[in-house]
């Protein structure tokens, strides 16, 4: 194992378990698995088509997330073996995930086309200018960015799960319900992964977790124009917050420990603090 990563193994068992939680009989494609004729933009709100549109410049920014993983974790001559094992282990994972993410960021332009919210051609030119920015992740800890997926992850599921209690288009719950599912299992094993790090090396990463936390942006939400305010606007249909998912890091981290040292306790109460008070 090199310093500061995993063990393969360790990596390797969570892989196992994301692939164990998602079996193909259960698996869900945009061609069928939805009844696009009766998709009907005219059953939304403002409030809530707006937030259809917001989610699906955010799930087509995928290339550039699935891209940090081959900037961060390459599988090739650029590394040494003991690195390119644990690379490799996890590109089991970041293959899998990003074909589910790309059929995200299809099911909701579809979504968009069958509803009538938007035309194919003028939604594909729409997404570009988003899609064109970079994105990045500058983090030195390999915790880091498995951290900040957690975060990332649970907060889009309960993001969805809210958008969903209020869609007024039945078609559209029934997107919203497959893809908060499976950001439940992106998180699940995110969550996998960092409670490894946590026992493996324990006070060693509580100082990278923290430094996450505190830095804490959503994707986009420094190169998208006009995203504060879109936040802001669709927050009265749903919530896009990433401090909802605190309380569920909390609990990873408590978890994961024996023993609550000094830089845990304070990497708790920090999480704490950072959340954001409903109302
Ligand atoms: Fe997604
Ligand atoms: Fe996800």
């Amino acid at each position: 194992m090199k310093d500061g990563y995993l063990a393969a193994g360790d990596v390797a068992d969570a892989v196992d378990g994301y692939l164990a939680a998602a079996p193909a009989t259960r698996a869900w494609d945009v061609e069928t698995a939805f009844d696009w004729q009766a998709a009907d933009a005219g059953k939304l709100t403002e409030g809530q088509r707006s937030a259809v549109q917001f989610v699906t410049l955010i799930e087509d920014h995928l290339p550039g997330y699935f891209d940090i993983y081959h900037r961060n974790f390459p599988v090739d001559g650029t590394v040494d073996p003991a690195i390119f094992v644990h690379n490799r282990e996890l590109y089991h994972f970041t293959v899998r995930w990003a074909a589910e993410e790309d059929t995200h960021a299809r099911a909701l332009a579809r979504y968009q086309e069958a509803s009538g919210l938007a035309g194919r051609d003028a939604l594909r030119e729409e997404l570009a200018v988003e899609g064109r920015k970079p994105f990045d992740l500058p983090y030195d800890h390999p915790v880091q960015f498995f951290a900040y997926a957690l975060v990332q992850e649970k907060a889009t599921q309960i993001y969805y799960q809210h958008l969903r209690e209020v869609a007024g288009d039945p078609v559209l719950r029934e997107v919203l319900l497959r893809l908060s599912r499976d950001e439940a299992r992106h998180f699940s094993f995110m969550a996998d992964v960092v409670t490894r790090y946590l026992r493996v090396y324990g006070d060693a990463v509580a100082g990278p977790i923290r430094d996450v936390i505190a830095a804490f942006r959503m994707p986009l939400a420094d190169t998208m124009r006009g995203y504060w305010r879109w936040a802001l606007k669709i927050a009265d249909v749903a919530r896009y917050d990433h401090t909802d998912s605190y309380e569920h890091l909390i609990k990873i981290v408590d978890r994961a420990v024996d023993t609550r040292t000094e830089p845990v306790d304070e990497l708790i109460s920090f999480i704490r603090r950072s959340r954001t008070l409903p109302g």
